[in-house]
């Protein structure tokens, strides 16, 4: 058995869900005592991404369900993120220890799958509490041995990435519903930059996308280099506004959203909830100028797509400009790794707080370093 595998305490990092600051680790078996039913994998979750993406999953974690996947108790939730795993033991037939899988799962050492519909590519989760939840996230990949900086890349930025893309495949379908602009909140975002850039390289010129972003985030925005404008929240009241535009709400900031709807009120061609990274400033429904917001889920839109685009059509697109994305992802943010309970408490409290500079991503191992 290779060192890597042998068994190790297991644990699992958890969030208070009625309180997203108050966290613990809860020490479990060590990993061969762990039990395993037929037909069952035990993966030993290697490393993982977060971001605000990974925030929002346990801001929504009752609403949308996300506590759902990996049950915890008590009030407590284990947090959704992507990432890779390595397959330590196998009560499946065909599935062999020492696999390398990608794919959603717990900020945990361990994760129990059931796997189905196992092909060469990879295989479904069907474990019967995830059974109703979206399949995107029940998909795991089965990896060949990647380089260490192209899994940061696909646990980091392939999920936004992929979202991205579906905005901007969802607004030109619409034809920008007959704007000329696009403006993004949170430009900052990794999701906000990778729609940034596909707008640009797919819309030939056609709209003009300008990323709001905080006073701090500004000059970051300014060097990434994709957005035509980059303004200020705080200067939102100042944008021309003559001309229709469409609003991709990365942020959810009550206030923010106000002053767009404010500013732009009937020209507003379509307004549309992406994010809440402003998780905090989410604010109650209000009475808003101009349309109102729609909320934007990929995985409805890759479900539309998948049936329309067939087997491996989204894919097979997504691929067309990922690597160059990739490519410029990788000179506007660094990776920084963490391992350890420890770490991984400090990382995620940053970016629940929303401290993490914007040209930093945190790849992340709750496994002693
Ligand atoms: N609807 C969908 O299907 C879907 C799919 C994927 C992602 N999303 C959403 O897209 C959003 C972006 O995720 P991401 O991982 O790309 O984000 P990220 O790269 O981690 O975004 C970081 C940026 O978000 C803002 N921010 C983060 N936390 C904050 C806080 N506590 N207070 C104030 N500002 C904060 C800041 O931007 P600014 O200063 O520029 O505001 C910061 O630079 C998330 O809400 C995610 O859930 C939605």
């Amino acid at each position: 058995m290779p060192i890597a595998m042998q068994p190790v305490q297991s644990a699992d990092f958890l969030a208070r869900r009625a309180d997203l600051r108050e966290t613990a680790v809860e020490r479990g078996p060590r990993s061969d005592a762990l039990e395993l039913a037929a037909g069952e994998l035990l993966l030993r979750v290697d490393r993982f991404a977060f971001t605000a993406n990974n925030v929002t999953y346990a801001v929504f974690g009752d609403a949308m369900s996300y506590w759902t996947f990996f049950p915890s108790h008590g009030g407590w939730g284990r947090v959704p993120v992507w990432g890779f795993a390595d397959l330590e033991r196998s009560a499946c037939p065909g599935l062999e220890p020492g696999e390398r899988i990608y794919g959603y799962l717990p900020m945990s050492t361990h994760l129990r799958v059931r796997p189905d519909r196992v092909t060469a590519k990879g295989f479904v989760d069907a474990s019967a509490h995830r059974a109703k939840l979206p399949p995107v996230y029940n998909q795991y990949t089965r990896v060949s041995a990647e380089p260490r900086d192209r899994e940061d890349a696909q646990m980091l930025f392939r999920p936004l990435f992929a979202t991205a893309f579906l905005i901007d495949d969802f607004l030109a379908e619409s034809a920008f519903f007959g704007a000329g602009r696009v403006l993004v909140s949170s430009a900052s975002s990794k999701t906000s930059l990778a729609l940034a850039f596909l707008l640009a390289r797919n819309r030939g010129g056609s709209v003009r996308v300008v990323g709001l972003t905080s006073t701090r985030n500004r000059a970051f925005v300014e060097r990434a280099g994709c957005y035509d404008e980059v303004a200020s929240y705080d200067a939102i009241g100042a944008l021309p506004a003559h001309e229709p535009a469409v609003f991709v709400d990365v942020a959810g900031d009550g206030p923010v959203r106000a002053q767009v709807h404010e500013r732009f009120g009937e020209r507003l061609a379509y307004s549309c909830l992406v994010g809440v990274t402003h998780w905090e400033e989410r604010g109650a429904a209000q009475e808003l100028a101009g349309p109102k917001p729609a909320f934007f889920f990929a995985p409805d839109r890759i479900r539309k797509r998948a049936a329309e685009w067939g087997p491996g059509g989204l894919d097979a697109r997504l691929e067309e400009s990922w690597k160059p994305f990739a490519e410029a992802a990788a000179r506007w943010i660094e990776v920084v790794h963490r391992s350890g309970p420890d770490a991984v408490r400090d990382a995620y409290l940053e970016v629940l707080a929303g401290r993490t500079p914007p040209d930093r991503a945190y790849v992340l191992s709750l496994h002693q370093p």
